[in-house]
């Protein structure tokens, strides 16, 4: 863990309010005094997802994980303790020094600061060089493509020159470390030391994240040049599979319409803008992922997928399908006539079509089912094979309603009787699918138990018990846990959950923290008194086994008189523990 003070980590987490965090990314609904919603982490068909604001805490009774605020942040959004906890802090209005993030934390903030200041500086310098006399072969290529000058100025595109040092020498001109540069993938290393530009000759695209920060680049191409698009690798700033192009140009629209169309090229993206559809964003041509459906579902309500009409297009549209199923966002397919793609057909008959995309989209499961008969036809064998491809996706579908709307209508599309549809979906339900129970996964012992009660009623357990509990615990875990416990309550005089989490000493006890407070939450659990009565029997039973025991031991070498003595020692202690027994049962 980096130094960022205590106080400093309480103060931003109590600012944060975890049901807020967390409800920007997942559907969260009211159960008792706990939100409920489909886990983020696995893939979750029934909510096992829980969240306690008054804890601060969350935990997933099907995957196990589990944390506070900052934990939360860190595994959704894959970031280091240090950037979750600036994170929260810059989006709660905390201000949180470079001294106070520690030093690991202060350097890894100043070398990604650096990092973005150098993709600013690319992105300026390519920007100068489309509008400098070095740059007419770019500002050709864009006016033929139909782009206007607003255009390339709203998505500050540029221009590469046809050189291998112009941006590295402009770079050390303006003191900006080169190995850094060399990191974020705009220069390459020289075989006998040094850098030279990565893009040469190319039209530069800057991918922008939702900050309007500079990510990361795409470079086309003016020619016939191999290959037609050149991009930055990954890098600490990019995640190709994390971020969509064309954000901070679409985000007043997306707000505005609720609607987001996805295509697939820069250049369609930009075909659409130059004609005044701004709700739109584009895949970096590959696959969608489930990290881009979620940052969707943050931006819109609905989403159209407007792909390449042809079989490829098809085919990429189909596999995101159920990612929007699991994600529950509803999404339609706007198949493009004779291979075109968004661009072509914004050139050829304008974008009335994508003005009103979402109403003339189809929804995706209609869409899916055309496509199979399309494709396999309804004679028997057809239908058969459709069905067994409808599967996977009518079981990604999370919820239950559209599940079962989709199967009545996959049944009358195919003349199978609905029920047996059903049923052949339901034996070959996914493992994940079933939602594990979170009593059975835990042997119940007095200790679990005991540990279960004071996180969740905390305020029911004095100091002094609890360190008398610690010097007994048998299960080394546990113990441990107790002893993080203990000294917290000292801390801070008080059990502060979220608190607690961070200071656990690794994942495995973060989330065990997390499980045995929202385990006790859900059985609504037995009272202390009477747990800790148990406890202290089941305590006195095992000191009396063990002082048996040692005195059999010293039976075996006694002499007869104090053999004698020691034998009705055994017998009271066999008396005690008879009696003891005959009470816990
Ligand atoms: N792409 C890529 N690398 C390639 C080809 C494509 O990264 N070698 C990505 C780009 O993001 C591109 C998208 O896939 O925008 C779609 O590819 P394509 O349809 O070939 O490009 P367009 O953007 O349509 O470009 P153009 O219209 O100039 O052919
Ligand atoms: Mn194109």
């Amino acid at each position: 863990m980096a130094f960022i003070p205590e106080d400093k980590l309480l103060e931003i987490k109590d600012a944060a309010s975890i049901e807020e965090v967390v409800g920007q990314y997942v559907k969260l609904t009211q159960k008792g005094k706990n939100l409920l919603g489909l886990c983020p982490f696995h893939a979750d068909t029934a909510p096992s997802f829980t969240v306690a604001p008054e804890k601060g805490i969350f935990h997933c009774f099907g995957c196990g994980a589990g944390g506070n605020v900052f934990s939360f942040l860190m595994q959704y959004h894959r970031l280091s303790f240090p950037e979750a906890v600036q994170e929260l802090a810059r989006r709660y209005g905390i201000p949180l020094t470079l001294k106070e993030l520690g030093p690991e934390g202060a350097q890894q903030a100043k070398k990604r600061a650096t990092a973005y200041d150098a993709n600013t500086a690319a992105a300026a310098f390519y920007a100068a060089t489309l509008a400098s006399s070095e740059g007419a072969p770019g500002r050709a290529y864009l006016a033929k493509r139909g782009l206007t000058p607003e255009i390339i100025r709203a998505f500050q595109l540029g221009y590469a020159p046809e050189a291998w040092d112009t941006l590295s020498r402009h770079f050390q001109k303006r003191g900006i470390p080169l190995e850094l540069a060399q990191e974020v993938g705009l220069l390459a290393p020289r075989t006998h030391g040094g850098f030279y530009d990565r893009f040469r000759g190319r039209i530069i695209f800057p991918i922008f994240d939702r900050h309007n920060r500079v990510i990361a680049f795409g470079g086309r191409t003016i020619g016939d040049g191999e290959p037609k698009y050149l991009n930055s690798p990954e890098s600490l700033l990019y995640s190709k599979g994390r971020t969509l192009y064309g954000l901070p140009q679409a985000a007043e629209a997306l707000r505005a319409t609720g609607v987001a169309l996805v295509v697939e090229g820069y250049l369609d993206l930009i075909a659409l803008q130059v004609q005044g559809i701004g709700n739109v964003v584009a895949t970096l041509g590959t696959a969608l992922t489930r990290e881009q459906v979620r940052l969707l579902k943050s931006l819109a309500d609905k989403v159209v997928l407007v792909y390449d009409g042809d079989a490829a297009g098809a085919k990429a549209m189909k596999r995101a399908f159920p990612l929007f199923a699991q994600e529950n966002l509803p999404v339609r397919a706007l198949p493009l006539p004779g291979g075109m793609d968004p661009d072509d057909y914004a050139r050829a008959h304008g974008v009335e079509l994508f003005r009103t995309a979402w109403d003339s989209a189809q929804p995706w499961f209609s869409y899916l089912l055309e496509d199979l008969i399309i494709n396999y036809g309804l004679d028997v064998e057809g239908r058969v094979k459709i069905f067994e491809e409808l599967r996977p996706y009518l079981q990604a579908i999370t919820d239950p309603v559209e599940q079962d709307l989709w199967l009545k209508s996959a049944g009358r599309r195919l003349g199978v009787d609905e029920g047996v549809l059903r049923k052949s979906l339901t034996s070959l339900a996914p493992i994940s699918a079933t939602r594990l129970d979170p009593r059975a996964k835990l042997a119940v012992s007095l200790e679990k138990a005991l540990i279960r009660w004071v996180l969740s009623h905390p305020e029911a357990v004095t100091l002094e018990e609890l360190e008398e509990w610690a010097g007994e615990f048998i299960n080394l875990e546990l113990k441990g846990l107790l002893a993080l416990i203990i000294t917290s309550y000292k801390e801070h005089g008080r059990v502060d959950h979220g608190l607690l989490v961070q200071q656990a000493t690794g994942e495995t006890q973060r989330q065990r923290i997390c499980a045995l407070t929202l385990e006790e939450d859900e059985s609504g659990g037995l009272s202390v008194d009477f747990l800790a009565a148990d406890w202290r029997r089941d305590l006195h039973i095992r000191r009396l086994k063990k002082a048996r025991a040692q005195l059999k031991e010293r039976l075996k070498t006694a002499a007869s008189v104090e053999g004698d003595d020691l034998l009705a020692l055994s017998q009271e202690i066999d008396r005690q523990l008879d009696h003891l027994k005959s009470r816990s049962t």
